[in-house]
């Protein structure tokens, strides 16, 4: 009951925005993005914002603020959409490709979509089916999926539904203890690669959207995240995670971890060209250029800017990704364009998630793919490899 009325006020305020001239330059979000509508099954959705709409009708009020929020004004958050407005595609006319080809590699594995599913923690917050609905719309669609360190189940259950080697995603908590733990779990289900994540080094991220949402939220939190209840216990790949011992992420703990480990060592987090040059310097497999989709620290860049910036300092010497703000096929062509070599996405397979399950993030993932298909057709690229720079210059 309490959830239909926040959901309730949730919608009246979302039609107010919407109906309001200021919606654009208060949110920095389009009219067809102010449209979305909440939708009754997964074909119904136009585009990735019909699943948002529908998820937040759904998801409960608190753990929807988890989603959300970005951090302090949420200026990052905002930035990450807005900064795609200043990268303009050049179209090349007179190729008409009948069939476009997704395809990329990644460390010499053939995927049918640049496409990849970011880490996000906490899963089963967002569905009873959590990371497992995430891993039979991977296997279902054949994406590359990256479990979070925070996952609400553990990493051999999701290897299992997968059935195919997912990369894990590491955070530090309970030291080398921790850290070596998890390293032998994603090791032995077969995880060729770990992503370190590197912007939430001050451990303080002041999500204000968060708190003031999760102040709505009427239920007594209580009896979910204490004693029994369902979200009371140890996340499963931070058994042993209190020893206390206190981690500082810097460029020796990345040498160190490179000891550690047989996986390739991934850096997520990056957003400038002299950090991407030192990861080089220090031998990384990969560089993910994110601002953890403007949760990290509120910078205010865009993380498109910030790619715009690694790509051109790494010229191609490493495998490199992007994430933060993307949200349409449009946005993937940009980035691609610019140097990436592969995105991922956070909020939108989690608002497939939330809205229908499975079928939600199978849907969200098609929605995607659909429209990096029509945009390379439109834009005369009939494969990944013929997208570069010439099809993009800057207002
Ligand atoms: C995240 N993200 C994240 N990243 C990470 O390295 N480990 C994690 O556990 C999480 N958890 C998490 C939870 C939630 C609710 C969100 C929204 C995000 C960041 C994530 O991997 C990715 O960088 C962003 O989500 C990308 O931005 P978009 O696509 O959400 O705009």
């Amino acid at each position: 009951m309490a959830d239909n009325i926040t959901a309730h006020s949730r919608r009246q305020f979302m039609q107010f925005l919407a109906a309001s001239p200021l919606f654009s330059a208060l949110g920095g979000i389009s009219f067809a993005e102010a449209a979305s509508q909440a939708i009754a099954t997964p074909a119904d959705a136009i585009d990735i914002f019909d699943l948002e709409a529908t998820a937040g009708q759904i998801i409960p009020t608190a753990h929807w603020g988890y989603l959300s929020t970005g951090v302090d004004a949420d200026a990052t958050l905002r930035a990450n959409r807005t900064a795609f407005e200043k990268y303009l595609v050049r179209s090349h006319r007179l190729v008409d490709p009948p069939v476009v080809d997704t395809s990329v590699e990644i460390l010499g594995r053939k995927w049918p979509t640049p496409i990849i599913i970011a880490p996000v923690g906490s899963q089963k917050a967002f569905h009873a089916d959590g990371e497992i609905a995430v891993a039979r719309a991977a296997k279902a669609r054949n994406h590359l999926q990256l479990l979070s360190t925070v996952t609400s189940t553990a990493i051999e259950d999701v290897a299992e539904a997968r059935e195919e080697p997912i990369w894990f995603q590491l955070y530090t908590m309970g030291g080398w203890h921790g850290v070596r733990s998890r390293l032998r779990r994603a090791e032995a289900v077969g995880c060729p690669v770990v992503v370190l994540t590197v912007d939430l080094s001050g451990g303080t991220a002041s999500r204000h959207t968060l708190a003031r949402v999760a102040r709505q939220d009427t239920r007594d939190c209580g009896v979910c995240h204490s004693g029994d209840g369902p979200a009371a216990r140890t996340k499963p790949m931070l058994v042993g995670a209190d020893s206390g011992e206190e981690m500082h992420l810097t460029w020796d703990f990345l040498d160190q971890l490179q000891q550690e480990t047989s996986m390739k060592v991934f850096v997520k987090g990056i957003v400038t060209a002299e950090d991407a040059e030192r990861c080089l310097e220090h031998g990384v497999d990969g560089i993910i250029v994110s601002n953890h989709g403007g949760r990290g620290d509120e910078s205010g860049r865009g993380a498109i800017d910030s790619l715009a910036e690694v790509a051109a300092a790494v010229q191609g010497r490493t495998t490199l990704i992007m994430d933060s703000g993307i949200r349409r096929g449009t946005d993937i062509f940009k980035a691609l364009a610019l140097g990436a070599d592969a995105i991922m996405v956070g909020r939108p397979y989690i608002w497939g998630l939330g809205s229908f399950g499975q079928a939600g993030v199978e849907r969200a993932l098609e929605i995607l793919t659909n429209e990096l298909q029509i945009a390379m057709r439109a834009f005369g690229t009939p494969s990944i490899a013929d997208i570069g720079i010439n099809n993009i210059t800057i207002r």
